[in-house]
């Protein structure tokens, strides 16, 4: 098909100015209000358009040529499956996008323009880590640069919305998504997840170098029983509230423009079919005005979990529940007319979500500029700038776990290295789970980059798989680098685990180059918690990444010669063993606290506590804390208080810390957490520099699902704690004399 630049769109009046789509012309049309031009539209659509809006499609292949010309298809998901994430994907051409775009704009009774979406999850081609390694940066701000990088290489090529980011609360490591999340916290979530639309979106998401952005898997996917992908999720309201909502509300008021319904079931009610989520909460309470996305097949899959007698059930219950596009079932294409014409469907249910699809095309510009200049992507794709932001997001991510004897930095004491393990010569792996246009060209392993910027004077020796060779190897070295961990398909959708070890073989290794004697160092590589109990009590340097992408290597070599000082922080709790399983900070204190006695809450082998608590990580100098303030004792219903400590680097090199601040709601209508993040801040401070750092604590932050069912605060007693992980830092106190009520 060739490239024609009129359109014979009604909707495209054409003037001269050239645009986003550059070459071929097509230009703004004169501004009027979306909503006006949505009814416009709207009401020149005959049902079975309508519907075609609702319904996505995979790559688009010849059989949705006269689909595509009819208008019986909305949008399309560039790719080739739904196990996107661990396939190869076709690889995004423009000019081909470009040319199914000019089918609907020009062939198609309305023009109306398709909706192009990918999984562009950490990265397009400049692949960042992993979503939980950019959450151990705990900086939003490189959450927010990854984003719009990747949104400026996908866009590049001709797409425009992403189904990202993924912020489902994870709490259970032997979940395989728990890479794909932000972590455990609610507040750490929030913060990343709107860095991450801001990212994505920009100012504008029309604007050629940005994308529509897609807040998933609404919502609690990560509280599936046994972590197992798919399955039940069974938590209270207050739960679901407290803890798995808060990173959909940041998203949703960072002003992501669609979300995704999840798989599974809540309480009994399929979230694909719950109206209670979809249009109750998310629309009525929040306001939300974007479309939402079924994910992939779940329509169809609500017969599966034995709500829906079949697809023509399916469709009505997600339709009445508020899915507005149906993801690749087809229930929607084959049903929804004959529904609606059968009036068990409203004809004004169906006009609400083309409605938000249709304002969704119009706030991405894509009636003014269909098309894509394919010209400038092949400038950006991969280049210095990208790469030179992946490394930074890499290196800041990385989380000095163990330093017994000042091991780390490598230095003078180590004139001969061995650097071995099944992950030393990763590359691709580096990458991490859904990585669809990730080349393993741009990649170089750890062992590579390790030997080719070692310190003059260190000889490093590459060792490959076989045990007794490193062993041999191990020998005749000063220091031994291992590097363990997680090949990326034990990450990610339907790739849950129950064992929490390292993976086979991985184990015995550390242990038989532990017998050796020499100075041991752990690089582990993961896409998830592991319980490394045994290694962290006998391996005296443990340096984690959750999958660093494609600059993993030189971060991780410039973390073990010291070029730059470890600052990642832990978003999730790291476990002793899998059945501890769930474990993580904020927990209720019970009626009978954990402690090593009978009759507590504990285990009569093993112990209670994390191996790791969230928010550790340690540096190459140390930070103190000191000179906690609170500005009041007392906080008003419309005040507040500011926390303040200062912290101070002793040590005698620069670092980041992150000072985090946790709060204690003493007493409550309902059970409170033992702590909970309120707020958080990375500061670099040189050597011997000390710095106040201030929170500002409102009711607002206080806020919780109250016994009767409101949101709000609670009069009472407060502990606050500022310090540089869950469980340490400095105590005060302060009183709440009010309850306040705030909007959720
Ligand atoms: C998958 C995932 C979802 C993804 C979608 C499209 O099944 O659950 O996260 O965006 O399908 O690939």
């Amino acid at each position: 098909m060739s490239l024609g630049t009129e359109t014979r769109s009604p909707w495209v009046r054409l003037s001269r100015r050239r645009d986003r789509a550059g070459e071929y012309g097509v230009s703004t049309m004169q501004t009027r209000s979306i909503n006006l031009r949505v009814d416009e539209l709207l009401a020149r659509m005959t049902l079975e358009e309508k519907v075609g809006q609702m319904t996505q499609v995979g790559v688009l292949q010849d059989e949705h040529v006269e689909m595509v010309r009819s208008g019986a298809i909305g949008s399309s998901i560039v790719a080739s499956s739904a196990w996107a994430g661990h396939e190869d994907q076709p690889d995004v051409v423009v000019d081909r996008l470009n040319e199914w775009q000019r089918l609907a704009v020009q062939e198609s009774r309305l023009g109306i323009p398709l909706l192009m979406a990918r999984d562009v999850i950490h990265g397009f081609r400049t692949i960042f880590p992993i979503p939980l390694g950019q959450a151990a940066t705990w900086s939003p701000e490189l959450v927010e640069r990854g984003a719009a990088v990747a949104a400026r290489e996908a866009a590049g090529v001709g797409i425009h919305w992403t189904f990202a980011p993924m912020v489902d609360i994870a709490r259970d490591p032997r979940w395989g998504r728990i890479a794909e999340g932000y972590g455990e916290d609610p507040v750490l979530a929030s913060a990343m997840a709107a860095a991450a639309v801001r990212g994505f979106q920009g100012g504008d998401p029309a604007a050629p170098d940005r994308l529509m952005a897609c807040a998933k898997h609404f919502a609690a996917y990560g509280a599936s029983e046994g972590g197992r992908d798919y399955d039940t999720v069974d938590v209270s309201e207050r739960t679901l509230r407290d803890v798995h909502l808060p990173s959909f509300r940041a998203a949703v008021r960072a002003g992501v423009g669609t979300l995704m319904s999840a798989f599974h079931e809540i309480g009994g009610v399929p979230v694909t079919a719950n109206s209670h989520l979809l249009t109750g909460i998310l629309r009525r309470e929040w306001g939300f005005d974007g479309l939402v996305i079924s994910d992939w097949n779940a329509v169809a899959e609500l017969i599966d979990h034995g709500v829906a007698r079949d697809r023509r059930d399916a469709a009505r219950l997600a339709v009445l529940a508020g899915v507005d596009v149906d993801m690749c079932s087809g229930c929607y294409r084959d049903h929804l007319a004959e529904l609606v014409r059968s009036n068990d469907v409203p004809a004004a249910t169906v006009d609400d979500s083309v409605r938000r699809i249709l304002r969704t095309k119009f706030r991405l510009g894509l009636f003014e500029q269909p098309f894509t200049d394919n010209h400038r992507s092949r400038t950006i794709l991969h280049c210095a700038e990208h790469v030179a932001a992946a490394r930074e997001t890499a290196a800041a991510g990385i989380v000095l776990l163990r330093n017994e004897g000042g091991l780390l930095p490598l230095g003078k004491r180590c004139s001969r290295l061995v650097i071995a393990g099944p992950l030393a010569q990763a590359r691709r792996e580096l990458f991490g789970t859904w990585t669809l246009n990730g080349v393993e060209s741009d990649v170089a392993a750890i062992a590579d980059c390790v030997r080719q910027t070692a310190p003059r004077g260190m000889t490093v020796t590459a060792v490959g798989g076989l045990v007794d060779e490193i062993c041999s190897a191990a020998r005749k070295s000063d220091m031994v680098v291992l590097v363990v961990g997680e090949h990326p398909n034990r990450s990610g959708e339907a790739h849950s685990v129950d064992q929490l070890g390292l993976p086979p073989g991985q184990g015995e290794l550390v242990r038989t180059l532990a017998a050796l004697g020499k100075p041991l160092i752990l690089v582990v590589v993961s896409g998830r918690p592991l319980a490394l109990t045994w290694e962290a009590e006998h391996v005296p340097a443990i340096l984690w990444t959750f999958h660093p992408g494609g600059e993993g290597g030189p971060a991780v070599a410039d973390a073990l010669f010291g070029r730059i000082n470890p600052s990642g922080r832990l978003p999730v709790t790291m476990p002793r063993s899998v059945g501890q399983i769930p474990l993580y900070y904020s927990r209720k204190n019970t009626g009978r606290p954990p402690a090593t006695c009978r009759f507590r809450s504990h285990y009569i082998e093993g112990s209670y506590r994390p191996l790791f608590p969230f928010g550790f990580g340690l540096s190459y100098t140390r930070f103190e804390y000191s000179d906690l303030e609170l500005s009041a004792a007392t906080m008003s219903a419309d005040g507040q208080v500011c926390v303040a400590a200062r912290v101070t680097n002793v040590g005698d090199r620069s670092g980041d810390e992150v000072v985090q601040l946790y709060v204690r709601d003493l007493v409550g209508s309902v059970t409170r957490p033992v702590a909970e993040l309120k707020s958080f801040r990375r500061i670099r401070l040189e050597p011997g520099e000390g710095r106040r750092v201030e929170f500002v604590l409102r009711p607002e932050h206080l806020a919780f699902w109250r016994l009767d069912g409101s949101w709000g605060a609670e009069a009472g007693e407060f502990t606050v704690r500022i310090g540089p992980n869950a469980v340490e830092g400095l105590e005060g106190r302060f009183t709440l004399d009010n309850a306040v009520a705030q909007a959720e």
